[in-house]
């Protein structure tokens, strides 16, 4: 969430020192990985206005039809080699061995799937690592790599409709993506003790063979065997005990609801952790790297307050338990990862924590079909945060709103963000002028549609892939105006808006 700039609010005075470093750092971050202040900024320049339905979203089995042969892109406009079409995958069983020691991750994916058209061959996503064997259903399959595409050749053809399953042995040393432009590091990153995994937009290729697009969601099981002492942290639960045999342990974790291939994690180190439960009954798994062992209770408490705050304002909780993680790699960034969020280097403060967690409705929940539609993540995210600064009395989201409306050079004006641009996907505008949005719909249509719809919206959408068009939609049938010059404005016009009243 950091790599767009820090809101113009002064600290409150209840936050401990500290806290705020997690943000300054995250800015210094971002101006080392770009070599430039501005770059962290959203790019100058107007671009056309483009409508919301323009284009079709990306779907599981969507992409560009090259007869019985799968595509090597699920058909995101911006992202035109990430994930794969002509398959849907349901579940991913991913057997994982990590040693940090030599970095060398060894594993094991299993793939089901069902395919939604003819298929000789396929693809899935991988980068680097060396595949020794691939089976489908059972036998043995051909496979070339070419780039960061896997393209796999059944040994008999799969019709259109049949579900199957591809197995793929692989191991080597993880390379994280590296996008200097306006990304900086992410997917697998080796650490001293373990490793940092965070992959938005597209990195959980670096790691396991995936259609690594959140626009085919899957359930997934995670067994991760690490050497003894450390621990191995997924998405979802635990289930059972870690078993430890000859020096190393491994971890078993079930992510039972569908999940973005770029919400996987299997974060590994030495970590303290604290489980338990939230006030409202909901299981909270908390884990810190040794270093900032002070924040774990902070990071414990918060997450299951600001959980509960969350499931009263946006709707129930659509996961089966919550929690954070903070690791002691630098990244300044977090990441929504589902049910743990992860905090990259600093401890978080609450608006942080409530940012991210918001995501797991907005994001995790709710996923977007094109990378374009991110405004439906962050600005909601952002959103939350004024929010939940509003209900902590530090400020109200309104007085945000007009602190940025105020600066009429801020050049997120000339960035729409209703069409994120994959050169600066994390711009400010995304974040900043998508939260304007919401505030600028809530003032027009009052509190008592504005809520009742974003808890329509999450739950119409539960699992689901979303639109902007679709969010347009509903906001118009539950208010009942006619909104549409609105969200022109807001999300796609590259000028400020008129004031609203
Ligand atoms: N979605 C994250 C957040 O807003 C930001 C991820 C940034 N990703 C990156 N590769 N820099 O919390
Ligand atoms: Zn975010």
């Amino acid at each position: 969430m950091s790599t767009h700039p820090l809101p113009p609010f002064p600290a409150p005075t209840t936050t401990p020192t500290g806290v705020r470093a997690g943000r300054s750092l995250s800015a210094l971050i971002c101006v080392v990985a770009v070599g430039a202040v501005t770059a962290c900024a959203p790019s100058e320049g107007a671009v056309a206005p483009s409508p919301a339905a323009a284009v079709a979203p990306a779907s599981p089995g969507a992409g560009a039809s090259r007869g019985t042969m799968g595509a090597p892109g699920i058909g995101d406009p911006d992202f035109p080699s990430d994930g794969n079409g002509g398959y849907d995958v349901q579940h991913y069983d991913l057997r994982l061995s990590y040693d940090p020691a030599s970095r060398k991750l060894a594993g094991s994916a299993t793939i089901e799937a069902k395919a939604v058209q003819d298929l000789t061959s396929f693809d899935l996503d991988l980068h680097g690592l060396a595949v020794s064997r691939v089976t489908v259903d059972g036998g043995a399959a051909g496979f070339t790599r070419n780039k960061d595409e896997l393209v796999i050749e059944p040994g008999r053809r799969i019709s259109n409709g049949d579900r199957f399953a591809v197995a793929v042995d692989y191991s080597g040393v993880p390379e994280p993506m590296r996008d200097s432009a306006n990304l900086g590091k992410y997917g697998f990153i080796s650490t001293p003790d373990g490793a940092f995994v965070t992959c938005e937009p597209n990195g959980a290729k670096t790691w396991f063979p995936s259609n690594d697009h959140p626009s085919d969601k899957a359930t997934y099981d995670f067994q991760i065997t690490v050497p003894e002492g450390l621990t191995a942290i997924a998405n979802g639960e635990m289930t059972g005990t870690p078993q430890t045999k000859a020096g190393k342990t491994t971890f078993v974790w079930r992510e039972k609801h569908p999940m973005a291939s770029y919400l996987a994690t299997m974060t590994t180190g030495k970590f303290q952790v604290r489980t338990g439960t939230s006030d409202k009954g909901l299981p909270i798994y908390a884990a810190v790297a040794d270093s900032f062992h002070g924040s774990l209770d902070q990071l414990f408490t918060e997450t299951g307050k600001i959980t509960d705050y969350w499931s009263t304002v946006f709707g129930p909780y659509p996961f089966s338990s919550t929690g954070g993680v903070i690791d002691d790699y630098a990244a300044g960034y977090a990441l929504e990862n589902q049910t743990k969020p992860i905090y990259g280097g600093f401890s978080p403060e609450p608006t942080i924590i409530a940012h991210e967690l918001a995501h797991q409705w907005f994001g995790d929940s709710l996923s977007i079909g094109r990378w374009r539609d991110l405004w439906l993540n962050e600005g909601f995210a952002t959103y939350a945060e004024w929010l939940w600064a509003e209900h902590a009395g530090q400020y109200t989201a309104d007085s945000a709103f007009r602190r940025y409306y105020a600066n009429a050079a801020d050049p997120m004006w000339n960035y729409p963000p209703g069409t994120a641009r994959a050169s600066d996907l994390f711009g400010s505008a995304v974040y900043n002028r998508g939260a304007m949005t919401l505030h600028a719909l809530r003032r027009e249509i009052g509190d008592d549609k504005f809520f009742p719809l974003i808890r329509e919206w999450t739950n119409a959408h539960r699992y689901g892939t979303v639109t902007t068009q679709e969010f347009i939609a509903l906001a118009e049938r539950v208010s009942g105006k006619n909104l549409k010059e609105l969200f022109d404005a807001w999300l796609f016009q590259p000028r400020r808006p008129a004031p609203i009243t």
